[in-house]
């Protein structure tokens, strides 16, 4: 973490402990921007960042992905996988800090980060390796909270900011907006977030 991110991140301890909560703290059913920027996205291998309890991975399974899922979190995972056995699909879970993850080498068709909101050091890093990590014609979709002057130290950037972040990606669409989320017990209300989806050219 930078000195100065402005929100600290929470440590895995947290996140185990809310997701030791009854029920899904996002809720089941995937992020609506997620679904709706994969629609014509064709199946292939998907890294999930940050997956927390499996909503969004069951979701790109049931779309015929082959679907990673990584989190710190050891509690979310295992209710991930609970929820893909639900649901009769299988997904690979990844127990790991962000800090310490490669995206690898033309390893990817689809990165996804719903509010994956890591310090800004490790986002840095991450996305600057997204061009290295997905295939030609891959895609990254990302919705995030945002915070008013977020400078690129903090963890609540707006798409200014993160379009920068994730060059030479090319940006099919990059937005802020309010707007009401109801996803689970935590996402409900008016939030201010970035929506972003962009893809790695296709080699010429
Ligand atoms: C707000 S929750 C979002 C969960 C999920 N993406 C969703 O939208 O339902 C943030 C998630 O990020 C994970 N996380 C935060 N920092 C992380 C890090 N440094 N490495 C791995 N996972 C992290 C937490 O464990 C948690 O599952």
């Amino acid at each position: 973490m930078k000195p100065d991110d402005k929100t600290p991140p929470k440590n895995s301890s947290y996140w185990d402990e809310r997701f030791n909560e009854a029920g899904f703290a996002y809720g089941e059913a995937p992020n609506a921007f997620l679904r709706a920027a994969c629609e014509n996205i064709p199946a292939g291998d998907a890294l999930s960042l940050c997956e927390g309890e499996g909503r969004n991975a069951v979701y790109l399974a049931l779309r015929g992905f082959r679907v990673t899922a990584v989190d710190f979190s050891a509690v979310g995972l295992a209710k991930a996988e609970a929820l893909a056995a639900r649901h009769g699909v299988t997904i690979t879970t990844v127990l790991a800090d962000l800090a310490d993850f490669d995206l690898g080498v033309q390893r990817w068709d689809l990165v996804t980060a719903i509010f994956a909101q890591p310090a800004s050091a490790t986002r840095q890093r991450l996305y600057s390796s997204l061009q290295q990590g997905l295939r030609p014609g891959g895609a990254f979709i990302l919705e995030a909270k945002v915070e008013a002057h977020a400078t690129a130290n903090d963890r609540y950037p707006g798409a200014a900011i993160l379009t920068q972040e994730i060059a030479p990606l090319s940006i099919a669409l990059a937005q802020e907006q309010s707007h009401e989320l109801n996803e689970g017990r935590y996402h409900v209300g008016l939030h201010d977030t970035v929506q972003i989806l962009a893809f790695k050219h296709h080699a010429l």
